[in-house]
């Protein structure tokens, strides 16, 4: 049985739908939810999806996916620009990390040109809006390994 791929969103990501929705889409976290379920499903997968708003929390969500995820997609939002703690987080994990964006921070503000989650992410997928947490959810599955 494969494990499950672990899906962690960040701060304010429960308001996506409302949320400067000319950056961020109209699509709400709950409708990610059921696209990424379905994009799982597709190749067999089961997706565990989380959101919040404290960086603590994610973190002991990281250190949970250690044992329990096949591959983790994070959107840290906020935290991915601030966080070292999550950088060292994600470090302890050998499993995929996806970084997913639904904006290209890359293409925005300076400070959002650097996330420190990249220092320690297999592969990054950003400016897709919602189709972002799809695509990292491909990326993932292509990556587990089923031995
Ligand atoms: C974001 C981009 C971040 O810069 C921002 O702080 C977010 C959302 C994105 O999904 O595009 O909260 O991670």
């Amino acid at each position: 049985m494969v494990k499950p791929i672990h899906v962690l969103s960040g701060p304010n990501l429960n308001l996506l739908g409302t949320r400067e929705p000319e950056i961020y889409g109209k699509d709400t976290l709950d409708d990610v939810r059921v696209r990424c379920e379905a994009r799982a499903a597709a190749r067999g997968l089961s997706v565990v999806f989380r959101q919040s708003n404290h960086e603590g929390v994610l973190i002991d969500w990281v250190q949970e996916a250690r044992t329990e995820a096949s591959a983790l997609v994070i959107n840290p939002a906020g935290y991915g620009h601030t966080s070292i703690a999550l950088l060292d987080a994600l470090k302890t994990l050998n499993i995929p990390v996806i970084e997913c964006h639904l904006s290209n921070p890359a293409a925005r503000e300076e400070f959002r040109r650097h996330t420190f989650v990249s220092l320690a992410a297999t592969g990054l997928v950003s400016g897709f809006g919602a189709a972002s947490y799809e695509l990292a959810i491909e990326a993932a599955a292509g990556l587990i390994s089923v031995d």
